[in-house]
């Protein structure tokens, strides 16, 4: 017998605000057919003012709860996977407890970009296996339009807002590959590629800043890591691409998801798509992916699902885990 942290629930939030891409053509040189080919996006949702990281992130983790037909009560744990937190602290996940009207149990922030949801979910997973958590709730929320340079046409155009949740219990499987639960994780990183990536503000700067990306560099790293870490996590798992239902990407680029699909040698019938109506969501975009294809009706009770994702660090991973 083995301890698996199953997926018992599973909820998102998006902001009613929607911008399509002929938006950005009234500021910026830009246009939707340039978008739209060069990243797959055709609109993104944009926070409202007073909307904020984590009381998206407390919409999403109560429409896990009601998925799963529990309470706030019934958590022990909140881990919230994001790079635009409210504040510097505390942690968004602790004001989503307070939102939720959680009192005991505890709650904090994994910040890893885009991989923030690969990182949360594997971390998430050792404190159930580890036995320190039996109920844990695992957010991705975002709100990038709040760090985009408005006047940089090779950024702002390909982030968007929104959160997704999971809610992860323990429960005792056998100890194979036909365990419901999460089977394998992958986690890398490699700092020496900081500037490809990153955020020109923090305590160094005493500013927010704004997203600043070499989005040509980040895209040769991201097909070959991308598929490596799935595959490693596969291994693990001892599974195969041909035993894999579906694919769950981080929405970035529909370019760098084909890509990767076919490096795993698995269609894009077999791959969850959102990115061309939440653009990127950074840390959100999986849990979003794996809500939206859940209510959809594409995964289904017992699919083996592989997620992956890269981002700033760069950091990179993958999930495997039977739904
Ligand atoms: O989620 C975290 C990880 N991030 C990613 O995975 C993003 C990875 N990168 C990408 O998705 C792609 O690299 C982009 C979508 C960002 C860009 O696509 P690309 O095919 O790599 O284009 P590029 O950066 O090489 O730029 C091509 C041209 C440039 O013009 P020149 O230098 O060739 O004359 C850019 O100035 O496109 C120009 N360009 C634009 N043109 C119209 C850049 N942004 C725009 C724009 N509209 N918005």
């Amino acid at each position: 017998m083995k301890t698996r942290a199953v997926v018992i629930g599973c909820g998102h939030y998006l902001p009613a605000r929607v911008v399509e891409n002929a938006e950005f053509e009234k500021t910026l040189e830009t246009d939707d057919a340039w978008i739209k080919s060069r990243s797959g996006i055709e609109r993104r949702h944009f926070a409202a003012d007073g909307e904020t990281t984590s009381s998206m992130a407390t919409s999403a983790a109560q429409a896990a709860l009601k998925d799963a037909g529990l309470t706030p009560d019934d958590v022990d744990a909140i881990v919230v996977a994001t790079s635009t937190p409210d504040l510097t602290f505390p942690s968004a996940a602790t004001m989503v407890q307070a939102q939720l009207g959680m009192t005991s149990g505890f709650a904090f922030d994994i910040q890893a970009v885009c991989a923030g949801f690969v990182y949360a979910l594997s971390n998430a997973n050792a404190l159930i296996v580890s036995g320190q958590a039996k109920r844990v709730l695992v957010i991705g929320a975002e709100t990038f339009s709040r760090i985009m340079d408005w006047t940089d046409r090779s950024t702002c155009v390909l982030f968007g807002d929104g959160a997704g949740a999971v809610l992860l219990e323990a429960r005792e499987g056998e100890g194979t590959s036909a365990d419901q639960g999460i089977l394998a994780t992958d986690l890398n990183s490699d700092g020496r590629y900081r500037e490809l990536l990153y955020v020109d503000g923090g305590t160094s700067t005493g500013t927010t800043g704004y997203l600043r990306m070499q989005g040509n560099q980040v895209f040769r790293h991201a097909v070959e890591k991308l598929a490596a870490t799935a595959n490693t996590a596969m291994e693990r798992a001892g599974v195969s691409a041909d035993d894999v239902d579906w694919i769950v990407p981080h929405q970035a680029n529909i370019r760098i998801i084909q890509g990767t699909a076919k490096k795993l040698n698995l269609p894009m019938e077999q791959v969850v798509v959102t990115v061309q109506d939440h653009g990127n969501t950074s840390a959100a975009s999986i849990p979003l992916a794996l809500s939206v294809g859940r209510a959809r009706g594409d995964i289904k009770d017992g699919d083996l699902v592989v997620t992956e994702a890269i981002g700033g660090g760069l950091a990179w991973g993958a999930v495997v885990l039977r739904w």
